[in-house]
């Protein structure tokens, strides 16, 4: 199996003359009737609309990310008692939070702040997964048809090296009586996501669907930004998904591509091949975001 930087060099090597035309489409294996990509096709850009405009989809843990996971899942049980997750705030949406109207308490952690905070191990995954995400997010804009002179304002620099990075651990407790969590977009460009037990569902052609964990294999949630993005549901959307309220613990972890943070959100108009502005300020973008999904009130819309 390539490595992880053997698939940057790939992608490297590809990139420059990618096209939408490029992009084969063969039958992808599916699992609980949602498509599981491998790392060779996710980098080789081989699925298209099927993937994106559903939002959801399986991608093969890459081998360097494996020997990180059991930390990264005993983290996610202990995290609430470790001092440094107890004194750590960016001021902005990291740090520890027991969320109201849900059964989870979670610790959001932003990439500059994983050396000094997480343990090596989990440092470790969270730098290799933010890796996976680059070349995630470059698949995701050839597949949905923006030209790569866009990329960099399209994605608030992004694809410069000059976004944002999140890394969330998420503990669900089943003494809280609510939903583990509502329906809801993630609200950056991509997250992927590991999940160790049921209870994950994802609105998918158009109707609620289990998205159990499937071995040695991430989610891959494409979230509101991208849909933004693309502005072209039939070329990709971000996926709607929920956890049901569970009746035992669960944990999962996942990292998020983000816009950097004094960048706007932009819309693609193809039409005029131009992107247009719809937020100004992606870290209000981000307030209204954690409002809406955290508020009792249901935002769930498929348009
Ligand atoms: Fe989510």
């Amino acid at each position: 199996m390539k490595s992880i930087l053997g698939l940057v060099s790939a992608l490297a090597l590809v990139s420059p003359n990618w096209v939408f035309s490029d992009c084969q489409e063969i039958d992808l294996q599916r699992f609980y009737g949602i498509p599981i990509l491998s790392q060779e096709q996710l980098v080789a850009c081989i699925e298209i609309s099927d993937v994106l405009k559903d939002g959801i989809f399986y991608l093969e843990i890459p081998h360097e990310c494996k020997e990180h996971i059991s930390d990264a899942l005993e983290f996610c049980y202990r995290f609430p008692n470790d001092e440094k997750v107890k004194e750590y705030t960016d001021g902005k949406f990291g740090g520890y939070h027991n969320r109201e109207h849900t059964q989870i308490e979670s610790f959001y952690i932003e990439r500059r702040d994983w050396d000094t905070v997480l343990p090596t191990s989990i440092q470790q995954l969270a730098f290799k997964m933010a890796r996976l995400s680059n070349i995630l997010l470059e698949t995701i804009l050839v597949s949905s048809a923006i030209p790569k002179e866009l990329w960099s304002e399209g994605t608030g620099l992004l694809t410069e090296n000059g976004g944002q990075n999140h890394f969330s651990f998420n503990h669900y407790r089943p003494e809280k009586k609510a939903m583990g969590i509502k329906p809801h977009q993630d609200f950056g460009f991509a997250s992927i996501l590991f999940t160790e037990k049921a209870g994950l569902e994802a609105f998918y052609q158009g109707q609620w669907e289990e998205i159990p964990p499937l071995k040695d294999h991430f989610v891959v949630v494409l979230g509101k930004a991208f849909e933004i993005l693309v502005n072209d549901v039939s070329k990709g959307s971000g996926a709607w998904h929920r956890v049901r309220q569970l009746s035992e613990e669960r944990v999962s972890f996942a990292i998020t591509c983000d816009n950097g943070e004094d960048q706007a959100v932009k819309r693609y108009e193809r039409e005029i091949n131009q992107l247009e502005t719809v937020h100004e300020s992606y870290q209000d973008y981000l307030t209204e975001c954690f409002k809406q999904t955290y508020s009792l009130d249901s935002s769930f819309n498929t348009k």
